[in-house]
């Protein structure tokens, strides 16, 4: 295993995400306790010493699998863990100190390593930051319960930017970060902007949750077959990632031993600087012909909303891209019906045409609007 700093901490440049266990049942609240113990069994034997889970992983079986887990093992202290405050939950100042007790004894510790504000976006943030999250974090590194602080996050990069400024102790931030995000949610000017800033970057999501790691379209493997050396998908994209002397560690969510073996197998061959300029420059043509494949490239910046009817119109045409560029219908669809709500969805457009001239990229957006509803809603 190769190991970088990360807020002055030896941490193993590869972190076990704690999101994708393998389950029973097609349960999400079914972790197979069997195979998830071997998997972290052999990753700590073979280096791995950290750890990032959350409360509502598996349904909030997550952080109490990860706790039973060090407990057995003895490995508590020998492991850098990580788990997030639930900020959508938080209703009152009191849930602060609520949630964290429980995480406390669900992960059999008395402290954290790293701390996390969890999915931080406009809403989630102003509210707690109204009530006093910032303050609390403080009391909670006086007191020995919180190494680290930072936030993870998902919404457009004013908004990122905002969250940065509003504080000048931040430490890091955890950023979904990958040769093809490089303009979705934070991207790389997010990136850019955490390190100019002095917050270093952990990276989530660095196989798009799978979509890199796949056999992608024909006209893209093509692309991949003028890498001088051979490597898979995902190897590909893990050491782009390593490849940046600013990237301290990826998160990665391994849901079979053989994807931990891969991946430790990766970690133990990456090297800042391992691609050449020509490789570097055949990742960015991969990344044009992915969006080529799109009719249309919505950023995610948000001008077009609030859309006066209610219409989450970025998240609706994300999850159409990613049908159309990743070859993911199903993945597509499940998002679509799952995380929007109805009232949310793109049927709901009623044409007043108030979004299109807000978007920079100029999309036709009811146009797009519809097609992503034929094409995503459920009974298709
Ligand atoms: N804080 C936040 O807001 C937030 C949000 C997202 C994630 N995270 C954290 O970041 C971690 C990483 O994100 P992620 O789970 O989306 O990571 P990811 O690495 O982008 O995706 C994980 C998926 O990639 C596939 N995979 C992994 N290794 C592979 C290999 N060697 N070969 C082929 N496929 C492979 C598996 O998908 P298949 O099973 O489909 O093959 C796996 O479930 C999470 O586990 C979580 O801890 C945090």
């Amino acid at each position: 295993m190769r190991y970088r700093k990360l807020c002055g901490e030896e941490v193993s440049i590869l972190g076990f995400g704690a999101m994708r266990f393998p389950i029973l049942d097609k349960n999400q609240k079914l972790i197979d306790v069997e195979k998830t113990e071997e998997m972290f069994d052999y990753a700590i034997e073979h280096g791995v010493n950290y750890i990032d889970t959350a409360y509502p992983y598996h349904g909030g079986e997550s952080e109490i699998f990860v706790g039973n887990y060090l407990k057995e093992r003895g490995l508590r202290d020998k492991i850098i863990l990580t788990t997030k405050l639930p900020a959508w939950l938080i209703k009152e100042e009191a849930d602060f100190d609520k949630y964290f007790t429980e995480q406390l004894e669900k992960l059999q510790t008395d402290y954290f390593d790293f701390y996390l504000l969890h999915s931080l976006n406009a809403k989630s943030w102003q509210n707690i930051k109204d009530l006093g999250v910032l303050e609390w974090c403080e009391k909670m590194k006086a007191r020995g319960k919180i190494k680290h602080i930072g936030f993870s996050f998902h919404d457009s990069y004013s908004v990122f930017k905002k969250i940065v400024d509003a504080y000048d102790k931040w430490e890091f931030c955890q950023l979904q970060y990958n040769y093809m995000d490089l303009e979705f949610q934070a991207g790389e000017k997010g990136f850019r902007y955490a390190l100019k800033n002095n917050l270093e970057v952990i990276v989530m999501e660095p196989l798009r949750g799978g979509q890199l790691a796949k056999t992608p379209p024909l006209e893209i493997d093509k692309l991949w077959q003028k890498f001088p050396e051979e490597r898979s998908y995902a190897d590909g994209a893990l050491q782009w990632l390593w490849n940046k002397k600013e990237v301290p560690i990826l998160l990665s969510g391994m849901t079979t031993l053989q994807h931990v073996k891969e991946n430790i197998e990766s970690a133990n061959r990456a090297e800042i600087g391992i691609f050449s300029m020509e490789e570097l420059d055949l990742f960015k043509t991969i990344r044009t012909a992915y969006l080529k494949r799109s009719p249309f490239f919505c950023t995610t910046c948000k001008y077009c909303e609030p859309c006066p009817h209610g219409v989450a119109i970025s998240t609706v045409l994300g999850f159409y891209m990613m049908n159309i560029m990743y070859d993911d219908l199903d993945k597509s669809r499940m998002f679509y019906n799952s995380f929007l709500r109805e009232e949310n969805r793109a049927d709901k457009c009623n044409e007043c045409g108030e979004c299109l001239v807000k978007c920079p990229q100029q999309i036709e957006i009811i146009k797009w609007l519809k097609e992503s509803h034929k094409v995503l809603k459920k009974d298709k």
